[in-house]
């Protein structure tokens, strides 16, 4: 817990953090990614707060804060994911977001700020048939119920997401990571692969940060969870090529990706997404689509049995700064110099 001093208080290796008199951080973790929360504690130079979390018999999840929250601004690090190692589904973990929201507006907070950077539900933002839910914005609403003051998230399958939301919604990106470690990586002749129409504009801007350039792949669905790719739309001959998502799910999308790139004469394959999820029969795909890597953040906790192929890169220097413009009231847009709306 950080308390507030009557002087401005340096943190570990941040510039100064300037706390107003009378204010107080709580962090604290659920069980989707313990890990990611441990991170964010120690580069902010906190204790996680003590919660106990459990499932009953019955399935039912339960919180309880084992310290007082009463006037706190309350951090709750919970993206709405699977941890198999926690027994945890990803329902599970939105319901236990949503308890422990509960819990802390019940015990007078201050403010309670959901720190979710995979959002659940996310993928079913609209209606594409008669008689569907419209589940992202039935997930803000539940969120809003509960009583947060606001939403921190990051790389949204669709930033209109951020509209379903009444409270607001600081939405960061995790681009500059990936095209950080890809420009490290010095891959030489890059094209950049937008895998389907919705991550044009994302790759679009990737291509244009790695000085690479762009392609387009015609993805159809012909039934949910089955990705078919029939043309590549421009030059990936004798590239490497790099496939951009913001999730891997089952990671069909990708597999068909690679499998068109390659098709299309790119040297090699790589990929890039900010959520792996690996469902299902994910790691069989990737490894059948003969990828040379495949780098994901740690958004969601890696499932056992991945891959060493799979690179996981962290997301908690970013998650910490917001996590600090948000307490201070400052910009949270300037943790990404004002890049962090893409779409
Ligand atoms: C779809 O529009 C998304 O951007 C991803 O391409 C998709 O969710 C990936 O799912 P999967 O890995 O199951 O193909």
């Amino acid at each position: 817990m950080l308390r507030a001093m009557s002087s401005p208080t340096t943190l570990p290796g941040e510039a100064d953090l300037r706390i107003e008199p009378g204010k107080r951080l709580m962090l604290v973790t659920g069980r989707a990614n313990r890990e990611l929360g441990a991170k964010i504690a120690d580069k902010l130079g906190v204790d996680l707060a003590r919660v106990t979390t459990k499932t009953f018999a019955n399935d039912e999840v339960y919180c309880r804060y084992e310290e007082s929250v009463r006037g706190a601004d309350v951090f709750i690090v919970q993206p709405m994911c699977g941890n198999p190692e926690e027994g945890m589904t990803a329902n599970d973990s939105l319901m236990e977001l949503l308890v422990m929201i509960d819990a802390a507006v019940g015990g007078s907070a201050h403010r309670v700020i959901a720190v979710a950077p995979w959002y659940g539900y996310s993928r079913q933002d609209k209606k594409s048939a008669p008689r569907e839910p419209i589940s992202a914005r039935l997930v803000a609403r539940m969120l809003e119920s509960a009583g947060i003051d606001r939403l921190l998230t990051m790389d949204l399958h669709a930033g209109q997401i951020q509209g379903f939301f009444q409270k607001p919604c600081d939405h960061m990106t995790a681009m500059f990571i990936l095209t950080q470690y890809f420009g490290d990586l010095g891959l030489g002749d890059l094209v950049v692969v937008a895998p389907d129409a919705g991550r044009v504009k994302l790759n679009k801007r990737f291509a244009a940060k790695m000085g690479a350039d762009l392609a387009i792949l015609n993805k159809e669905r012909p039934a949910q969870q089955v990705a078919e790719i029939n043309y590549v739309i421009g030059d990936v001959k004798g590239k490497t090529a790099v496939i951009v998502d913001d999730i891997i799910g089952t990671a069909g999308t990708l597999k068909a990706a690679a499998d068109a790139v390659l098709d299309a004469g790119a040297s090699r394959v790589y990929a890039a997404a900010t959520h792996g999820l690996f469902s299902g029969n994910a790691f069989e795909n990737l490894a059948a689509a003969g990828f040379e890597q495949v780098v994901v953040t740690d958004t969601v906790p890696l499932r056992p049995g991945a891959p060493d192929f799979i690179k996981v890169l962290s997301c908690a220097d970013l998650l910490t700064s917001s996590i600090r413009q948000i307490f201070t009231d400052g910009s949270v847009s300037d943790v990404f110099g004002g890049e962090n709306q893409l779409f």
